[in-house]
């Protein structure tokens, strides 16, 4: 897809990582031109190869910490955005317990500097990457957006939560930008073309690439963590929402951002299917989906752990327009055949 001159310019932070670079393909689509801004700290510059594959031309892409004020502030200057898709953070829920203050540095430290850069250079439009993990262990099923945030379980956590309150404060207080803050559930899959997808940097803590990995004979075997839970199959349940999606989801709070006339405004909304899938589940869906096998074991339980938790989307589909399309195992095919590309 060639750019037309005039395609409006939307920053991503984190573009060349998971969901961003995915977010990338579904911006280009609908007719935006996307700037990636990612310092690679978390990421590979094969996502940009990848990207190309697929899209058929380059996209400008800024090496750069974006807690870097004047590399931000040059950015902003030089490409005048529409708007800003903030996905750059650390997202390893048990190495933030480790290292709290990296992950407070480096996950709210670029929030602030963004919520100086755009007014200055009057750019209004955020969509903020929050997380399920605000809602901790919810007393009701599903969650929907009112559904009372529960104290973090971990510093990652609590950088999505203090991310929010930040953004919500900022509106209060006029400071002249419009915030969607999407509360992802459990991101899997990879674009149906398998150039891009989930790249877990040593051994995964999520479920879907270690499945992938033992499917692929790189794990010996997957430890399902606990069966013993109140649940139909005594495993945890989670909402397991496709990566493209995801992304979609992102172009269509911009486009609504957008729309929206007013000087300031804060809302969130969940992005998930609204299904409800145990881990046992998604093994044998996968299974069925690829006809591969995958050893795996009971374990104990994983601490921090909650037993389940699975959207009330209906806010996504009223205000967004928009609801997940791809089945799970749509998207477990799609990580399969990422998986299998890159254990070439
Ligand atoms: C899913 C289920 C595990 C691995 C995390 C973050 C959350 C979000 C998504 C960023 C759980 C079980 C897992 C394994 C297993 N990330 N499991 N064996 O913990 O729901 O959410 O990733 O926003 O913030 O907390 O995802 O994929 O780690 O676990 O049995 O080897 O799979 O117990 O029930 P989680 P997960």
């Amino acid at each position: 897809m060639t750019p037309t001159g005039n395609s409006p310019k939307i920053l991503v932070t984190g573009g060349a990582g998971f969901i961003g670079s995915h977010t990338v393909v579904s911006l280009v689509e609908a007719g935006f031109e996307p700037v990636i801004i990612d310092d690679f700290s978390n990421s590979e510059r094969s996502a940009l190869a990848g990207l190309r594959a697929i899209l058929g031309r380059d996209v400008t892409c800024y090496a750069v910490d974006c807690n870097d004020a004047a590399a931000m502030d040059d950015i902003f200057q030089k490409e005048t955005p529409l708007g800003v898709i903030h996905f750059a953070a650390y997202k390893a829920v048990g190495e933030s317990v480790a290292k709290p203050l990296k992950y407070y540095r480096n996950n709210l430290d670029p929030l602030l500097l963004l919520l100086e850069l755009m007014p200055k250079h009057n750019v209004k439009n955020l969509v903020f990457s929050s997380s399920c993990t605000v809602y901790g262990q919810p007393e009701e099923l599903p969650v929907t957006e009112e559904t009372p945030r529960l104290p973090a379980q971990s510093p990652y956590g609590n950088t999505k939560s203090i991310g929010e309150d930040i953004l919500r404060d900022a509106v209060r207080a006029q400071i002249p930008v419009k915030v969607m803050a999407l509360r992802y559930f459990n991101p899997i899959g990879a674009h149906p073309s398998a150039q891009i997808g989930e790249l877990p940097l040593g051994v995964p803590a999520n479920l879907v690439p270690f499945i992938t990995q033992t499917a692929a004979g790189i794990r010996s075997s997957l430890t399902v963590y606990g069966d013993d839970y109140n649940t139909p199959d005594g495993t945890c349940i989670r909402d397991y929402i496709d990566v493209m999606d995801l992304a979609d989801a992102h172009v269509q709070a911009l486009r609504k951002l957008n729309e929206d006339t007013t000087e300031a405004s804060y809302d969130v909304i969940n992005i998930g299917t609204g299904r409800g899938e145990t881990v046992l589940s998604v093994i044998k869906t996968f299974e069925e989906a690829t006809d591969v096998k995958v050893n795996y074991v009971i374990g104990p339980r994983r601490p921090g752990d909650v037993e389940q938790v699975y959207a009330d989307v209906s806010k996504a589909n009223n205000v967004l327009g928009w609801t997940a399309r791809r089945s799970l195992a749509e998207s477990l095919r799609d990580a399969w055949q990422w998986q299998q590309k890159i254990s070439l």
